[in-house]
């Protein structure tokens, strides 16, 4: 987490306001709303065609998009917290619902994502922790070591509470912060 363009300062949205973005099939950016450019401090022609990653923030899990981009590439909706960084290196924090966008043949044509602003009891409890032992295992030489061990790290600590990804997430959601 070594970037000189980090601030280290937050910035919030209102809780009646929805980031809105959508992706290519590659993730490059077909649609950004105005109050995704206002909080990432982007002009609209600044993201258009540009990879969705360009919001990206170091200290985010790899683990995590690997989780995303799989599970929409099987047609399936995802909840996932994400902590985004602006062009001037502040970051705020987002619940993501992203689904894929499907055509008549049932081919995915494109992705949509919806994000609201999190509960901060379910981040400082549960989901900071979290990305915080992911992120440090994937600190390693061996990239491709570091994503697999992160990954197993996660699907391992939700198999030990018995659940799936999509049921622990429903339950932190709907928490609202309570012992999740
Ligand atoms: C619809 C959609 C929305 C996405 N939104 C974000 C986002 O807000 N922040 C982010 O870092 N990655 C987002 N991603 C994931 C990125 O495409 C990418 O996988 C991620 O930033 C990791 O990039 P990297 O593998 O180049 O490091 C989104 C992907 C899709 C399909």
């Amino acid at each position: 987490m070594h970037n000189p363009k980090l601030t280290g300062k937050e910035r919030f949205f209102k809780d009646d306001e929805i980031i809105v973005s959508k992706t290519d099939l590659k993730g490059h950016i077909t649609y950004a709303n105005r109050v995704f450019l206002k909080i990432a401090d982007y002009r609209e022609a600044e993201v258009l065609g540009q990879p969705h990653s360009i919001i990206r923030h170091p200290s985010m899990p790899r683990a995590i998009f690997r989780l995303l981009w799989e599970t929409l590439e099987k047609k399936q909706e995802i909840f996932a917290y994400v902590i985004n960084r602006t062009k001037g290196g502040d970051h705020y924090w987002v619940i993501a619902h992203v689904t894929p966008s499907l055509d008549s043949k049932n081919r995915i044509v494109g992705y949509h994502s919806n994000r609201r602003v999190p509960e901060r009891q379910v981040l400082d409890q549960t989901i900071i922790p979290l990305y915080k032992s992911l992120w440090n295992i994937e600190q390693q030489d061996n990239r491709k070591t570091g994503l697999q061990q992160s990954y197993k790290a996660l699907t391992d600590q939700l198999q030990s509470k018995g659940q799936e990804y999509d049921e622990f997430i429903a339950r932190i959601i709907n928490s609202r912060g309570e012992a999740a």
